[in-house]
């Protein structure tokens, strides 16, 4: 089972080169399965359901998310009615939507998505740790392959975790910083591991913003209106092999292009 999984969608830039290039990519990889984390899909903050319509549209299977996702009150009604968008599980009870789900390929593989958050140098949502032990727990045993999107801030709470899930997920990869990191491994007990997809988007810019934008802000440290970033996008993310019997992952590469 072969899953290709794209970092944070940057607005209409990012839309437009996963539209362009997934299709090509999607055969070129074999991959079976698009996961694409759609959090700054809309304006490059937030989600609407037409846009997550869009991204189910041109070939991405799950969606899921981070922070922003609270951005767009439309997309409430959504994530409680359409298993193929995720949410951060450590949400409060009671939050909308859900925070795993449950694809069923059409070959017969059943791949759970689960969505987790950081909490260090983000609001104080519930631990991702413990969250994540009680969703696995809470998996039928023969779901084996198990893909977590980490949207987290800090490396150190992002490489703890996907030691702590080793050997119970066939992958866990961050999301939300944008940058893609060069640590793509297989943990020991067989994890696939990334601290940051990327992003897809500009990349002559601040995270897909106007970088004339951020630096005026460093510079004057006044607030400013974010917009974004225009001109040629790439798509950063992650493909990752792993085998349907045990779950474990068996190789685990990066995509950028
Ligand atoms: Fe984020």
């Amino acid at each position: 089972m072969r899953i290709l999984f794209f970092g944070d969608v940057m607005g209409k830039p990012g839309r437009v080169v996963l539209k362009k290039k997934l299709p090509e990519l999607r055969a070129r990889l074999g991959a079976d399965m698009v996961i694409a984390n759609g959090e700054n899909a809309s304006g490059g903050v937030g989600l609407t359901s037409d846009v997550l319509r869009e991204m189910l549209g041109v070939g991405v299977d799950v969606v899921t998310t981070g922070n922003h996702v609270w951005k767009h009150r439309d997309l409430y009604g959504t994530l409680d009615k359409d298993s193929r968008v995720v949410r951060p599980a450590n949400y409060p009870d009671g939050t909308p939507g859900r925070g795993m789900t449950i694809f069923e390929h059409p070959a017969g593989y059943r791949v759970a998505v689960l969505n987790l958050q950081g909490r260090t140098f983000m609001d104080d949502v519930e631990c991702p740790f413990r969250t994540a032990d009680a969703l696995l727990a809470s998996l039928p045993d023969d779901v084996r392959i198990r893909f977590v999107d980490f949207h987290a801030e800090a490396t150190s709470e992002k490489k703890a975790l996907g030691w702590h899930l080793d050997g119970r997920v066939s992958a866990m990869i961050g999301t939300h910083t944008h940058v893609q990191t060069a640590d793509a491994m297989l943990l020991d007990k067989g994890t696939a591991y990334l601290t940051d997809a990327g992003m897809c988007g500009v990349e002559a810019s601040c995270l897909g913003m106007d970088k004339e934008v951020i630096m005026r802000r460093f510079l004057t440290r006044l607030p400013q209106r974010f917009i974004l970033a225009k001109g040629e996008a790439t798509v950063n993310g992650v493909l990752v092999d792993v085998c349907p019997e045990t779950g474990g992952a068996t190789h685990v590469e990066l995509v950028r292009e």
